[in-house]
């Protein structure tokens, strides 16, 4: 049968959503790509864990055996935090492989220096999935807004913090019962600090900023303010005078240069963010021709950050090398 061959790095929240999508919806990518997009191996870190639904045989610990696949074609990314990913994105980028990455820690440090790699070897990094989860704000940057000159970029881009927050007020629960469903429900990171604190929307602003403006502002993390500390009280006492709490981030291109904040916010019903609840992300952009332009889906969990990644994937199609003698190991 002939394949195309993919590795997959990590098989927790986002890789198992990945594995389901790629399963579920390969009538589809076979028709874009002609050919059958078949998950060849899967990286784990612990071996001796049980895992529901995945041959045993794809698994390994080893990424010298994903890396000596022979015409692997894409490496989908998904293990948490700056190494080893990119590390490993590096080695699959050098033997001509496109990547498709979730890890937003890794690529908001080193997106910039991944891209020119790839460029330099006639590869493809996707990244939809660091961003936003589901909802197409990469892309939307990126290929409908090119002619435009993007202003600002506006947002809730933290689920968990979104979710903490609307079910705070909604059903009345504390901050840590809150916390504890976004863990359940695969919204927080492996540390939810990341989440509540504001780094991870920190991180996703910082992609979003280097995107649009070519650059990412010169401001320090240590300014940066997440909703840990704010109460029940606090929630019921804005609600009750009209206000929802909000996580919200901005960058804007000044003449001065790119500001930037990242912090909780009072809204009023009149601002467009005031409805995002639960998981939801919206991102707004101010670009020069086109207005302003919002995009706005689920912002976290297993499948909308799989439809990401796969959807990055289906962009690879009229990329990918068709050699009807490629035969997968499991043909
Ligand atoms: P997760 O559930 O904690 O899964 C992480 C996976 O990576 C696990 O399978 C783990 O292996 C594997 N892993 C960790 N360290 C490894 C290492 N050194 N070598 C090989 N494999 C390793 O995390 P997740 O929620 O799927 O998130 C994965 C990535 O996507 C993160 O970068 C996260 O920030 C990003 N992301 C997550 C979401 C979301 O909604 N969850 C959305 C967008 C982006 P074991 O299974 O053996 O422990
Ligand atoms: N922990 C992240 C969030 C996952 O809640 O937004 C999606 O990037």
């Amino acid at each position: 049968m002939t394949v195309i061959k993919a590795a997959l790095l990590g098989f927790g929240t986002v890789g198992q959503g990945v594995y389901e999508a790629v399963q579920t919806h390969g009538e589809q990518l076979k028709e874009l790509f002609g050919a059958e997009l078949s998950i060849e191996a899967i990286l784990v870190k612990d071996l001796s864990k049980h895992r529901n639904g995945v041959p045993e045989t794809l698994l390994t610990d080893d990424f010298e055996h994903i890396i000596s696949i022979p015409d692997l074609q894409v490496v989908f990314e998904a293990i948490v935090g700056e190494e080893p990913g990119l590390s490993y994105l590096k080695r699959s980028i050098q033997s001509g492989c496109h990547v498709i990455t979730a890890n937003k820690v890794m690529f908001a440090r080193h997106g910039a220096s991944l891209l020119k790699e790839a460029e330099e070897a006639g590869v493809s990094v996707g990244f939809e999935a660091t961003t936003a989860g589901g909802a197409p704000v990469i892309r939307t940057i990126s290929e409908l807004l090119k002619v435009n000159r993007i202003q600002s970029v506006e947002g809730i881009l933290n689920g968990t913090s979104n979710f903490i927050l609307s079910v705070m007020r909604e059903q009345g629960l504390s901050f840590e019962q809150a916390l504890e469903l976004a863990q359940q429900k695969g919204y927080a990171e492996a540390d939810p600090s990341a989440d509540v604190e504001g780094f991870d929307a920190y991180n996703k602003l910082m992609i979003l900023s280097q995107l649009a403006f070519g650059e990412q502002p010169d401001w320090k993390i240590e300014d940066v303010e997440g909703i840990s500390s704010i109460t029940p009280e606090q929630v019921t006492e804005a609600s009750n005078r009209g206000f929802r709490f909000k996580h919200i981030v901005r960058a804007e291109q000044t003449e001065q240069g790119i500001t930037a904040s990242v912090k909780p916010v009072l809204l009023t019903e009149e601002h467009p963010l005031y409805s995002v609840e639960g998981v939801i992300n919206a991102v707004t952009v101010s670009a020069s021709l086109a207005g302003l332009v919002t995009v706005q889906g689920a912002g976290a969990g297993k499948l909308p950050t799989a439809s990401a990644m796969v959807e990055d994937a289906a962009a690879l199609a009229g990329k990918l090398n068709l050699n009807s003698t490629v035969q997968s190991q499991y043909a």
